[in-house]
C-alpha cells in the first residue's frame, strides 16, 4: 500500500521500451527521418520519459493544443495547463506524413525515442504565448525568446522510448519519479515538500524550508532544476555543488536532493502549475517554488515577474483535482541580535535586520571580499569562491571598437605589452587586420559578414577569458547589437571592457596611413565605415578614448587605470 500521493492520472506512464524492442527501434530508425533535438527539447522529452509528464504519452496535436490553451484540459478532461509539443523545421516537416515514424536524436546523434507521427501542423504560437505570458506581444521578452527559438512545424504522436538522455555528471542525483518514489517509501516518507529552485541556496532559503516542512508535517525533497540555465544564473556544475556541500546541514532524515532536468518556459502561473503536476508525479504533496529566482528574468528586462499570488489562485481554483499544496515562499531576513532568520514582517521594530541580494554577492565574489557567515555556510561560500575568482585572477577581454585610423591597433599593441610586463596573465591580441588574415580570411566587408566577423572575435576572447587569459580584440566593430551580443558572451566567462577609441573621422581621415580614405573617398574602396558605410557609436562604452591630443602611451594608461579601477589589475606603473 503506497501512501504516497498518487500521480497524475493515477498511475505513472513510463515510455521507455524494453531492451529487444529498443534494439528492434535501433535497427528500423534506419529508414526514418531523424531530428536531432536541441537541449530544451530534450528536458521535455525526458520528462515524458521518465514518466514526470504522465499521463501524457505524447507530444500535442492540433485539438489537445487548443484544448489546452483555452481550457487547461487534455481532451479526456485531465488538468494540463500548458502545450507539449515537438517543434521541427519545414524541411523536417515536409518528410513526415501521417503513419510515419520520426527518430528523436540527442545533439551527438544518439536515438533517444521514437515519434509515431499522427499529424503534422503548424500551431498559432499566439494561444500558447497568451497562455505563458498573458500577451503574444513581440516586444515581451518571455515571448521573443519563445518565438526566436521554436520552429514553426510540429509532429504530433505517441513516443516509444529507447533510452533516457545521456547524462555523464551528477548520475546518482538524477532519479526518476518510480525511484524517487521508491526512495521515499523506503525512508518511510508519506508528506513531502519539494523545493524547486534554479539558484543556489543560503541560510534563509534554507530556515524557509525548515519552518515550512515543519508546519506541513512534510519531509523534504530539494528539487533544483538543472535543464537550461537562464542568463544570469550560476552554471548546474557549481549549484549542484553548492546544494551537496549544504545537505549535512538538515537534519539527518529531513532532506534528500535531487535534480530535475526541466527546461523553464520563462515563468507564469500555468507554468507553476506544471511544476505541481511533476512534482506529484516525483511523489511530492506540496510544493515551494523559488519565485524571485524563476521571475528574475522578465524583472530585470522591466517586465512585471508573475508573482506566487497569481499561481496561488490558480492552484486554489484546481486544488481538488490537483491534490498538490502550493507553499508560499516568502523572504527571510536575518535579525542581527537574534541571530536567526524571520519572515519580513515579523523583524521587531527595533532589531538591526540583515539582507543581501544576488548582486551584492557578485560584487563581493568580484571584488575577492567574504560573503558573510550569517547569509551562507562557508562550505557554500567557498564553492562559490572556487568557481568565481576574485576579478584578480579572473580572465577578461578588452574589446576596442572605432574608425578605421582611430588608434585601436596602436592602443591594442600597447596594452598587451603593459599587461605582459604585469605578468600573471596570457595575453591574446585579436586584431581586426590579423583576424581578417586568418579567423576570417573569407569574409568582406557586407554588415552580415562584419557581425559574422565580430561573433568569431567574441567566441574566441571568451574562450580566452573562460581559461583565465586576457583578449585584447580591436575591430571596427560599427554594429551596437552584435557587440552588445559579444559583451553579453563575454560577461559568462569573465570581465568584458568596452574601450570606445571615439576620435573623430576628420582626424582619422587626416592621419589616412594605408591610404584608405583616399581611395574610399574616390570610390575605389565600397562599403568604407565612416565614408560610405556606418558607424554606430556605443552608448554603453566603459572607458572613451580620443586619440587626437594624446599619445599611445596616455591612452594606455586610461585603460589600465579602468582595469585597476576595477579589480582587474594591481596598480599600474607609473613610466
Ligand atoms: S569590421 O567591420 O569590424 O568587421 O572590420 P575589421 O575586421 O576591423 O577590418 C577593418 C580593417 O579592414 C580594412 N578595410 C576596411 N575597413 C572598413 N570598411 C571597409 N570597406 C574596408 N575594407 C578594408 C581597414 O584597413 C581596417 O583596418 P583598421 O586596422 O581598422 O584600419
Amino acid at each position: 500500500m503506497d501512501n504516497l500521493i498518487a500521480p497524475h492520472g493515477s498511475r505513472l506512464v513510463e515510455l521507455l521500451a524494453g531492451e529487444e524492442r529498443a534494439s528492434e527501434m535501433r535497427e528500423q530508425s534506419r529508414d526514418w527521418p531523424s531530428v536531432d533535438l536541441n537541449r530544451r527539447q530534450l528536458c521535455d522529452l525526458e520528462l515524458l520519459l521518465n514518466g514526470a509528464f504522465s499521463p501524457l504519452d505524447r507530444y500535442m496535436g492540433s485539438t489537445e493544443y487548443a484544448a489546452v490553451c483555452d481550457g487547461m484540459r487534455l481532451p479526456d478532461g485531465t488538468l494540463w495547463p500548458l502545450p507539449v509539443t515537438l517543434d521541427v523545421a519545414a524541411e523536417t516537416a515536409a518528410e513526415l506524413e501521417p503513419g510515419g515514424t520520426l527518430a528523436l536524436r540527442d545533439e551527438e546523434g544518439v536515438m533517444i525515442a521514437a515519434v509515431h507521427v499522427d499529424e503534422v501542423w503548424q500551431p498559432d504560437r499566439a494561444a500558447e504565448l497568451h497562455a505563458l505570458f498573458g500577451t503574444a506581444d513581440p516586444a515581451h521578452p518571455g515571448v521573443a525568446q519563445h518565438l526566436h527559438r521554436t520552429h514553426p512545424w510540429a509532429v504530433a504522436g505517441r513516443v516509444e522510448g529507447v533510452r533516457l538522455p545521456v547524462h555523464y555528471d551528477y548520475r546518482e542525483l538524477r532519479l526518476s519519479p518510480s525511484e524517487v518514489r521508491r526512495k521515499f517509501r523506503r525512508l518511510g516518507w508519506r508528506r513531502v515538500l519539494a523545493f524547486q529552485t534554479h539558484r543556489v541556496i543560503h541560510r534563509g532559503q534554507q530556515a524557509m524550508m525548515m519552518e515550512a516542512a515543519q508546519e506541513a508535517g512534510a519531509s523534504l525533497l530539494i528539487h533544483p532544476v538543472v535543464g537550461l540555465n537562464l542568463p544570469g544564473d550560476v552554471d548546474h556544475y557549481t549549484r549542484v555543488r553548492c546544494y551537496q556541500a549544504l545537505m549535512p546541514h538538515f537534519p539527518k532524515f529531513l532532506a534528500r536532493l535531487n535534480l530535475l532536468p526541466m527546461a523553464v518556459r520563462g515563468g507564469g502561473a500555468r507554468e507553476a502549475l506544471l511544476h505541481a503536476l511533476v512534482h506529484k508525479n516525483y511523489g511530492c504533496s506540496h510544493l515551494m517554488v523559488d519565485f524571485d529566482g524563476a521571475g528574475s528574468i522578465l524583472e530585470t528586462s522591466g517586465y512585471p515577474a508573475y508573482g506566487q499570488d497569481e499561481a496561488m489562485q490558480l492552484f486554489a481554483e484546481h486544488a481538488e483535482e490537483l491534490g498538490v499544496r502550493m507553499v508560499p515562499a516568502e523572504e527571510r531576513v536575518f535579525v542581527e541580535d537574534r541571530k536567526r532568520f524571520v519572515k519580513v514582517g515579523d523583524a521587531p521594530a527595533d532589531s538591526r535586520v540583515l539582507r543581501l541580494d544576488a548582486e551584492e554577492i557578485r560584487r563581493r565574489l568580484d571584488d575577492g571580499r567574504a560573503i558573510p557567515e550569517w547569509f551562507t555556510l562557508a562550505s557554500v561560500a567557498r564553492e562559490l569562491e572556487r568557481t568565481h575568482p576574485k576579478r584578480a585572477t579572473q580572465g577578461f577581454t578588452v574589446f576596442l571598437t572605432g574608425l578605421s585610423g582611430s588608434g585601436k591597433s596602436t592602443i591594442a599593441n600597447a596594452l598587451r605589452v603593459k599587461l605582459l610586463e604585469l605578468g600573471g596573465r596570457g595575453v591574446t591580441l585579436l586584431d581586426g587586420d590579423l583576424v581578417r588574415k586568418n579567423l576570417s580570411s573569407e569574409l568582406g566587408f557586407s554588415k552580415e559578414h562584419r557581425d559574422l566577423n565580430i561573433r568569431r572575435i567574441g567566441f574566441v576572447a571568451a574562450e580566452i577569458a573562460r581559461a583565465g587569459g586576457v583578449a585584447i580584440c580591436a575591430p571596427i566593430a560599427p554594429y551596437d547589437v552584435v557587440r552588445r551580443e559579444v559583451r553579453e558572451m563575454s560577461e559568462r566567462c569573465g570581465g568584458f571592457i568596452l574601450v570606445h577609441v571615439a576620435t573623430p573621422l576628420e582626424v582619422c581621415e587626416a592621419r589616412d596611413r594605408k591610404g584608405m580614405y583616399a581611395k574610399a573617398r574616390a570610390g575605389i574602396i565600397k562599403e568604407f565605415t565612416g565614408i560610405s558605410d556606418p558607424y554606430e557609436e556605443p552608448t554603453d562604452a566603459d572607458v572613451v578614448i580620443d586619440t587626437s591630443h594624446i599619445s599611445p602611451a596616455e591612452a594606455t594608461r586610461e585603460v589600465l587605470l579602468y582595469l585597476e579601477s576595477q579589480g582587474f589589475i594591481s596598480a599600474p606603473e607609473e613610466d
